[in-house]
């Protein structure tokens, strides 16, 4: 994580004075989110103005409304006023572009997966005072390239050790298995198959239980090999919403057996919108827990 944050930080290269857009790439769960808010929080308080815009997929949804909150967000984070209006999208760029040239701005747009939701918010590196960074999240490189973003970081999956370490501070609450757990975490590790999100889904569910639930999970998981699982998903679920992929990955592989309390318990604890997930995904009929 270190080393992420401080890669993504040079790159930015904070110290020269002209306008920079970096994108930063991945699938859902690699974390992507918490590497841009580690760097915003890490650096914001060299700019004159800063914005955090989480889940621009999601909140953009209402077509229209939601860009037009969002710009009103943007503007209201960087004037430190929560009166600002907005009437429109156009009228969003507008008062965007007017309001960034006068101060040097960090600007984060987490989970973009539209050039649109770009286009109203961070429209061209013009709009923008010299010394200006915007960093833009997505799990689409298409969307990054064709708003010409000047370079692009591909947040890779964990290492073992990584993974193991990650694992551990949510099932033991500290960066190495405790006594006797060692070769279990092991083999649940290799089930997360590098992702953040499961490997702190799978913390989570293990932590304080005993041995013989361990032993139970990790027989449930090899009836379901995760890495086969998310490839089948990508393949046969592309009609569903990203998220609702993600609940679906989730409950599917390792909390098949756990009961819907505690699914949904942990998936919630865990940011997700669990319960209207299941929902959908009951309703098409493609899991019954
Ligand atoms: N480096 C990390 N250290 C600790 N937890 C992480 C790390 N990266 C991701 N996570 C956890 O993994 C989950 C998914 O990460 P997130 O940043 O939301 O992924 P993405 O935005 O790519 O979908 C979150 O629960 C987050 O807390
Ligand atoms: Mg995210």
């Amino acid at each position: 994580m270190e080393t992420r944050i401080r890669d993504v930080v040079s790159s930015l290269e904070i110290n020269v004075d002209d306008v920079r857009m970096i994108g930063i790439k991945g699938m859902g769960g690699i974390g992507k989110t918490t590497l841009a808010r580690a760097v915003f929080d890490q650096i914001s308080f060299q700019f004159e103005g800063k914005s955090f815009v989480e889940n621009v997929r999601e909140e953009s949804k209402p077509f229209l409304s939601g860009l037009k909150s969002l710009q009103k967000q943007v503007l209201s984070d960087i004037l430190n006023d929560q009166g600002v209006t907005v009437s429109g999208v156009l009228d969003g760029k507008n008062k965007i572009k007017k309001t960034m040239r006068a101060r040097k701005v960090l600007i984060v747009l987490d989970d973009v997966d539209n050039t649109n939701q770009l286009e109203a918010l961070a429209g061209d590196p013009n709009w923008f005072k010299s010394g200006s960074r915007i960093i833009i999240t997505s799990r689409d490189e298409q969307v990054l390239v064709a708003h010409r973003v000047s370079l692009i970081y591909n947040v890779n999956l964990l290492s073992d050790t990584e993974a193991i370490c990650l694992f551990s501070r949510y099932a033991f609450g500290k960066e190495i298995p405790v006594q006797g757990y060692k070769e279990l975490s092991e083999e649940v590790v290799e089930y997360a198959a590098g992702l953040p999100l499961t490997a702190t889904v799978l913390g989570s569910l293990l932590c304080g239980q005993d041995e013989s639930e361990w032993k139970d999970a990790i027989k449930r998981l090899q009836t379901i090999p995760l890495k086969a699982t998310m490839e089948k998903l990508e393949l046969s679920f592309d009609g569903l919403e990203d998220d609702h992929k993600e609940i679906f990955l989730d409950v599917a592989c390792i909390l098949k057996g756990w009961g819907k309390e505690d699914a949904i318990r942990v998936l919630e604890s865990l940011g997700f919108r669990a319960t209207y997930g299941l929902k959908v995904l009951e309703q098409k009929s493609q899991y019954n827990l």
